[in-house]
């Protein structure tokens, strides 16, 4: 195993270059964010989008220029309890208009924050009072819906944690937010957003990866602690295939929702992105001693992340802990399968053949040459966010979704207002029935979800890989 070269099109940095230049960071700076409690009742967060500066690839290379909430990337963590209430003031200062997405949290309809269809798009100079309470605890996070692909890959994105009243007792909970940025050799954000090219393949997958908005060096930790440690991906397209090597992680949770403790699946934590996956990691490592987290998702360029590096400080505890317990349920109302209506979603266009990042140059489907129609959902491709809805629900009726990937790319899929069960993949029954708000197909593959239509409003359903989204795969799911 060794640091990929991670290259994509109109790219010169390899990730290694970076990496090899970031030995010097900080792991306590770079592994925290700066964290906003939203407190009790009439607290309010504020947060600024604008242009800024931030450290991503350490301290022998430049700040990059950024766009960033409160000057931070990621932005601000926002962390309340479950059934909490937070206000949080959006100031736009970006020479774009913007809006922020809860993402996965149920929230009203009007506070969905995408433009045009739940809210006016925040225009320069304005700003926007979004207020909610979270009904379900778990791992959420925050990003804009406007211009997606661009403000996100320039560093608008933020973690947004909803505790439990009674958490899986851990001695840290710790939070990474999974970044991949597109830099030149001098640490500035390359520019090409949305070309073409990308857009009907992988989308925009980045050479230089961060946990917490900085290309990591060490997670520093000390023998004999159980850690929670929450993973968002963040990244505009990348998707992450984790294995925490001679560590055997527990997932807990999967998109904020509490899940039966089990080993991932191969010993590989997948996240598409936008995916969240809560791991329970008893440190049973020896002082001083040092272990690997490797990327493999992406088979011919799998790359270490970052070393799990010990302390030397003796054990915090000699005996093994017993399996954590599964985390107290949410409330989403459960599907009834026996009454659910059925509808066929298929996702089609994009480049053919493609094999992973590299992708295959054959015939286009599905779309002409613009960048704003290269994939469609049910044959129709979206052009901006305000569009007639695909489908109207019934509030209260349980509906299943069969999802078809007729396309040669893998395609994370995210309803926005609802959790959904994924029921089964390619005709079989899944094992733990998970409930999800996004889930990752991968080509040419099938998944049904269920769930009740129980949130009213016009919701968006489509692609998280943002360019794919930008690209046409996107349309509205109306609950009446
Ligand atoms: Cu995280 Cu519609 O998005
Ligand atoms: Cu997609």
């Amino acid at each position: 195993m060794e640091n990929g070269v991670v290259m994509s099109i109109g790219m010169k940095m390899s990730r290694r270059s970076l990496l090899a230049g970031a030995t010097g960071i900080m792991v306590g700076a770079g592994m925290r964010p700066r964290m906003l409690r939203a407190a009790a009742a009439a607290d309010e967060t504020r947060l600024m989008a604008a242009p800024g500066r931030a450290a991503i690839a350490g301290p022998d290379y430049p700040d990059t220029a950024v766009w960033s909430y409160n000057g931070a990337v990621p932005g601000p963590e926002i962390r309340l309890r479950q059934g909490e209430r937070v206000r949080v003031v959006l100031e736009n200062r970006l020479k774009q208009d913007t809006t922020i997405h809860w993402h996965g949290v149920r929230v009203p309809n009007a506070m969905d924050g995408v433009p045009d269809l739940t809210q006016a798009s925040i225009a320069p100079g304005a700003s926007f009072a979004y207020e909610f309470s979270p009904p379900d605890a778990g791992t959420y996070w925050y990003h804009p819906h406007a211009h997606s692909a661009e403000q996100v890959g320039r560093g608008l994105s933020g973690a947004l944690i909803v505790e439990e009243a009674e958490p899986i007792p851990v001695d840290r909970d710790i939070v990474w937010v999974l970044g991949d940025f597109r830099l030149r050799e001098d640490a500035s954000i390359a520019g090409g957003f949305n070309n073409a090219m990308e857009v009907s393949m992988a989308g925009r997958v980045g050479n230089t990866v961060t946990i917490n908005g900085r290309v990591p060096d060490r997670f520093t930790v000390r023998a004999g602690e159980r850690i929670r440690l929450r993973l968002i991906n963040g990244a505009p397209a990348r998707i992450f295939g984790l294995e925490f090597k001679g560590h055997s992680p527990l997932v807990v949770a999967l998109d904020g929702q509490p899940i039966e403790p089990h080993a991932p699946e191969g010993g590989r934590v997948v996240l598409g992105p936008a995916m969240r996956t809560d791991l329970v990691i008893d440190m049973t490592g020896n002082p001083g001693s040092t272990a690997k987290v490797v990327d493999t998702f992406y088979e011919d360029i799998a790359y270490k992340l970052v070393d799990i590096a010990y302390g030397d400080e003796p054990p915090i505890r000699t005996e093994l802990l017993g399996a954590p317990g599964t985390l107290p349920p949410n409330t989403m109302p459960e599907p009834d399968l026996a009454s659910a209506q059925w509808h066929e979603v298929t996702l089609s266009g994009g480049m053919m053949g493609g094999t992973g990042m590299g992708g295959g140059m054959g015939g286009m489907m599905g779309g002409g040459g613009m960048s704003g129609a290269m994939w469609a959902i049910n044959g129709i491709a979206a052009h901006g966010h305000g569009m007639k809805p695909m489908l109207t629900l019934a509030r209260g009726h349980s509906y299943v979704f069969d999802i078809k990937n007729e396309t040669a790319w893998h395609h994370p899929i995210h309803l926005h207002g609802h959790s959904f069960r994924v029921v089964s993949r390619n005709g079989t029954p899944t094992r733990y029935r998970e409930w999800r708000d996004t889930v990752l197909i991968p080509r040419r593959e099938t998944a049904e979800i269920a769930f009740v239509a129980d949130n009213a409003g016009d919701w968006m359903f489509h692609c998280h890989i943002l360019d794919h989204q930008d690209g046409g795969m996107m349309s509205v799911v109306r609950v009446a």
